[in-house]
């Protein structure tokens, strides 16, 4: 694993539920495949955060840990070059939580828009746990353990990321002696621990799921999973209602049928693209079955790379190669997270003495 100190660092993470879908590729994945290229990457499986919606499931959450490393790999995450990060071998994480969550208002935390989007999305009611709304706090020291310039996150995140900054400012603030109306960007210079960071919401932030309707998601039924089969992809398509009902010659809007959104995302031919809107637009004998063929195959195009890696990663086998990567990544990355929480601790007035555990 090579570091530069000049090079920036991101931290992004998913919490582990399941297979990742087409959703999760083009509103996360592929920032992340770029910034691999120019940044000092933290990818942390947020496997703590699974706990707080399905506590009593503990075999099916361990399943999903190593299927979403499995998943990150195939899709080209490189451990030779990013950290997978092991979100409850990091101690420093749950230290800097306890910390940040004197830092938030209860209040402000409640009235965390991803929060309350959730609670409803997935029926909690108020029969939440209190490590749900805390899970927000714990994000904030996800980020912060590493002191990460950006977060390349899905617009859906983009609440939790403002409240990580609001931590950061006022942690620098109280404990550091920052000046309140310093510039954001000015914090670390200034004597702060923690930088303000930024979220970058990538390409596509929220891509339509097969229904047309909704964004891709696993609990709505709508999503192609980056492990589907090539028949399983043509079959999700070809089953798509194009978002009117029209004869091949006859004028349709590209902009109201969901399979065009799919074609602009996954169509790596701009002039193909624009020749179906241009044809799709005037009804000239373009059915929508032609357009599903072509998106099904720059989807299928796109995945079979994907669906090869995946494969070489199945059993026992790749459970214990998955293993030895988040294995070394999370050393990589509890160097990392120690450093940052004896900084904050020293701020605090907190280093009475070296810390060292049997
Ligand atoms: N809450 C994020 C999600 O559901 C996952 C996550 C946990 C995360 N910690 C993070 C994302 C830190 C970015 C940074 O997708």
């Amino acid at each position: 694993m090579t570091t530069s100190i000049s090079t920036p660092r991101v931290l992004t993470g998913d919490t582990p539920t399941g297979r990742l879908h087409l959703g999760h590729y083009v509103g996360s994945i592929q920032n992340r495949l770029a910034m691999q290229e120019t940044h000092d990457c933290f990818f942390l499986v947020a496997n703590m955060h699974a706990f707080t919606t399905r506590a009593e499931s503990p075999a099916d959450i361990r399943q999903d840990t190593l299927e979403i490393v499995k998943d990150w790999i195939a899709c080209g995450i490189d451990p030779e070059r990013s950290c997978v990060v092991l979100q409850t071998e990091v101690p420093a994480i749950a230290e800097l939580t306890w910390f940040f969550a004197m830092l938030l208002p209860f209040n402000r935390v409640m009235k965390n828009p991803t929060l309350k989007t959730e609670i409803s999305a997935k029926g909690l009611g108020d029969q939440y746990s209190f490590g749900f709304p805390m899970y927000a706090v714990g994000q904030c020291a996800d980020i912060l353990a590493f002191r990460p310039e950006s977060i390349p996150v899905g617009e859906d995140q983009v609440a939790h990321i403002e409240m990580c900054r609001e931590v950061a400012r006022r942690f620098n603030q109280i404990y550091c002696g920052v000046d309140s109306h310093c510039e954001d960007d000015q914090h670390e210079a200034l004597g702060g621990v923690f930088p303000v960071p930024k979220a970058m919401v990538g390409k596509t932030g929220r891509l339509v799921g097969t229904d047309g309707e909704q964004k891709m998601s696993k609990s709505l039924n709508n999503a192609i999973y980056l492990t589907d089969t090539p028949k399983q992809v043509k079959k999700k398509i070809n089953a798509m209602y194009p978002g009117q009902s029209r004869e091949p010659d006859e004028p349709g809007d590209p902009e109201i049928n969901p399979v065009f959104h799919y074609a602009e995302v996954f169509l790596n031919d701009e002039e193909l693209l624009h020749d179906l809107k241009r044809r799709y637009l005037r009804g000239d004998n373009l059915g929508d079955g032609h357009v599903k063929a072509h998106v099904i195959d720059a989807v299928n195009e796109l995945l079979d790379p994907i669906r090869e890696r995946r494969a070489a990663l199945e059993g026992a086998e790749g459970d214990k190669k998955v293993t030895e990567i988040i294995r070394e990544g999370t050393a990589r990355a509890n160097r990392v997270a120690e450093e940052t929480l004896a900084r904050a601790k020293e701020a605090m007035g907190l280093s009475f003495f070296t810390r060292t555990l049997a």
